[in-house]
């Protein structure tokens, strides 16, 4: 178990997510985890969560207490949370952010000093403990730290490392993912019943055979062209029903979508920088 202590700004759908994965793996200490939280109802439901784990009102208090220091509240506010932070701050204590399109040279810049920052973008599949992360570090963060951060996203999903450029990327593809799969997984719903099945039968023949794909491509590691290749027979439905997806442009939509998110990511960083 990890001796520091940890405290998460925002204890909303991610910062929760990240609190219990932490616990779960015991990679961390309830005794040793402060959540801070605006709303009095929410607080209640944070000293529910585990025995022993601190919940506060303050930002100030939470960032006076911890050596690690995870944002995970709404890119909009997160200049107001790292003026608050500020004082707190010492170049020994680690800063995280989970914000989407928030820099680690913006955050550098509004803490001062050398304080050590990672950027991470998980997903909300962290609820389930199935998060892609991406994790990036700014300028004064060292391996130690990385090894901090890729041990809190590892405990509720798996950890990539890339340059700070392609954190936007990251956001469109893996960030923002999960709604396309819910999209996805909602027209297959639809599908169903429009050829008879009924809603619930629907439901868990398209999620199970989404879980079954995944699962196959992931412990097969091939391409999924190859795979897709493997259940298109000649003359059989999967290669009819694969026409009607070219044809509909389906691949284009996708690629569209995350690029659209993507440049999205960037909008917000470059809204925030030029604040500064
Ligand atoms: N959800 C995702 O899919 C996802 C994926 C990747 C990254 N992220 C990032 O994760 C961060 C949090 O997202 P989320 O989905 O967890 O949002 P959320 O559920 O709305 O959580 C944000 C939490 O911050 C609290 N908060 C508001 N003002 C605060 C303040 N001044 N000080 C401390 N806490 C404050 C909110 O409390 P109230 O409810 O009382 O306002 C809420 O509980 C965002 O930056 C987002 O970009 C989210």
């Amino acid at each position: 178990m990890n001796t520091k202590k940890v405290a998460i700004v925002g204890g909303g759908n991610m910062g929760l997510a990240m609190a219990k994965g932490m616990l779960q793996t015991k990679w961390a200490d309830a005794e040793r985890m402060m959540i801070a939280e605006p709303l009095k109802d929410k607080l209640e439901h944070i000293k529910g969560i585990a025995h022993g784990i601190k919940a506060s009102h303050s930002n100030t208090e939470a960032a006076a207490f911890a050596d690690v220091i995870v944002l995970s509240v709404k890119p909009q506010i997160m200049s107001h949370v790292l003026d608050e932070i500020k004082p707190f701050m010492k170049d020994d204590k680690l800063v995280i952010s989970v914000a989407a399109g928030v820099t680690t040279g913006y955050m550098e810049k509004k803490l001062g000093g050398k304080v050590p920052v990672i950027r991470a973008m998980p997903n909300i599949a962290a609820v389930v403990r199935e998060s892609a992360t991406a994790i990036c570090p700014g300028k004064y963060a060292t391996e130690d730290h990385l090894s901090m951060a890729r041990n809190i996203f590892e405990s509720v999903g798996i950890v990539v490392d890339v340059e700070e450029s392609l954190m936007d990327a990251v956001t469109g593809l893996s960030g923002t993912g999960p709604m396309y799969v819910f999209q996805i997984l909602e027209g297959l719903s639809d599908a169903g019943v429009k050829v008879g099945l009924s809603r619930d039968v629907a439901n868990v023949l398209a999620i199970q055979t989404l879980i079954g794909s995944s699962k196959l491509i992931k412990e097969t590691k091939e391409h999924p062209a190859k795979l897709k290749d493997l259940v298109t027979s000649p003359g059989g439905t999967a290669i009819s029903a694969l026409h009607s997806l070219e044809r509909n442009g389906l691949k284009a939509l996708l690629i569209d979508a995350v690029e659209v998110a993507a440049k999205r990511s960037s909008e917000l960083g470059s809204k925030k920088e030029q604040s500064l």
